[in-house]
C-alpha cells in the first residue's frame, strides 16, 4: 500500500512571521491519527525553511523545498543545493514545477539534472509534470508528460523514480479554480504509472503520484479516491491551515 501524501506548495508567499504562524497552526492540528496515515509536507520559500522547521517543533509534519540546484557547490550564484536544504531538515524537494518551467527557463534536461542531484543527496524529489491547455486540446497530453518523464529516465536510468514522487499538475488547472475531473486526472495518473512500469514495475507500484491544480477541501476526496491518485500538491488552499488540514483529513479517510 502506498502512503498518501499531501504537500503544501506555499510558492512565493508570506513573511517570516506568517510562515511561522501557518506552520505552527498546521503542527498543532496535525495529530497522530492523521500523520500516521498521511505524509503531511509543507514547502515554504527557502529563506523561511529554518524558521518553519523550528515552528514545526518536532511534529510529524515534514519539510520540503520548492526547488534545488543541480550542482553541489561552486560558482552558481543564486542556487541552493540539495545538501544545503537537507541541513534544514528538508526531506522533499519540488522539481520542475510548471512555474519554474514557464517563467524561469527550467527545461526537461535541467529539471532532470536537479532531480538527480536531489535524489543523490538522499532527499525525495517531487517531480512535476503536466500539459498546457493547448497541449490538451491538441491531444498531446501524454506526449508532453512522457517527454517530461523521459528526461529523468535519460539522466537517472530506468529506476529514476525509485525514491521519488511524481506530481501531475495540468497547467490549465493551476491557480485557475478549474480542477481536472477525477476521471481526467485518474487517466493521466494511470498512464504515468504504466510508463514507469514499462521501465521498472516495482518502482511503479510503489510510486506515489500526486494531483495538483485547484485541489480544495470540497474536491479532494473525489480526486484522492481514485486508484492511482495518491494525494495532492496544493497551492492556494495550502495557505489556509483549515483548508490544508481538511485536505489532509480527506486523504487520511481513504488511507
Ligand atoms: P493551486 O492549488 O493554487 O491551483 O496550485 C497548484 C500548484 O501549483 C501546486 O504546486
Amino acid at each position: 500500500m502506498r502512503t498518501p501524501m499531501v504537500a503544501g506548495n506555499w510558492k512565493l508567499n508570506g513573511s517570516r512571521e506568517s510562515a511561522v504562524a501557518l506552520a505552527s497552526e498546521i503542527a498543532a492540528s496535525a495529530q497522530d491519527d492523521m500523520t500516521s496515515k498521511v505524509d503531511v509536507v509543507v514547502c515554504p520559500v527557502s529563506v523561511h525553511l529554518g524558521d518553519v522547521s523550528t515552528a514545526l517543533n518536532g511534529a510529524a509534519v515534514k519539510l520540503g523545498a520548492q526547488n534545488a540546484g543541480a550542482e553541489e557547490e561552486g560558482a552558481f550564484t543564486g542556487e541552493v543545493s540539495a545538501s544545503m536544504l537537507a541541513e534544514y531538515g528538508c526531506e522533499y524537494v519540488i522539481i520542475g514545477h510548471s512555474e519554474r518551467r514557464s517563467l524561469f527557463g527550467d527545461t526537461n534536461a535541467s529539471c532532470a539534472a536537479r532531480h538527480k542531484a536531489v535524489a543523490a543527496a538522499g532527499l525525495t524529489p517531487v517531480f512535476c509534470v503536466g500539459e498546457t491547455l493547448d497541449d490538451r486540446e491538441a491531444g498531446n497530453t501524454m506526449a508532453v508528460v512522457e517527454s517530461q518523464l523521459q528526461a529523468v529516465f535519460d539522466v537517472c536510468g530506468d529506476n529514476g523514480f525509485a525514491s521519488a514522487v511524481v506530481a501531475y499538475e495540468p497547467v490549465w488547472a493551476i491557480g485557475t479554480g478549474k480542477t481536472a475531473t477525477p476521471e481526467q486526472a485518474q487517466e493521466v495518473h494511470a498512464n504515468i504509472r504504466e510508463l514507469v512500469a514499462a521501465r521498472d514495475p516495482q518502482t511503479a507500484s510503489a510510486l506515489r503520484i500526486l494531483y495538483g491544480g485547484s485541489m480544495k477541501p470540497d474536491n479532494a476526496a473525489d480526486l484522492i479516491g481514485k486508484p492511482d491518485i495518491d494525494g495532492g500538491l496544493i497551492g492556494g488552499a495550502a495557505l489556509k491551515s483549515a483548508d490544508f488540514l481538511a485536505i489532509c483529513q480527506a486523504a487520511a479517510a481513504q488511507a
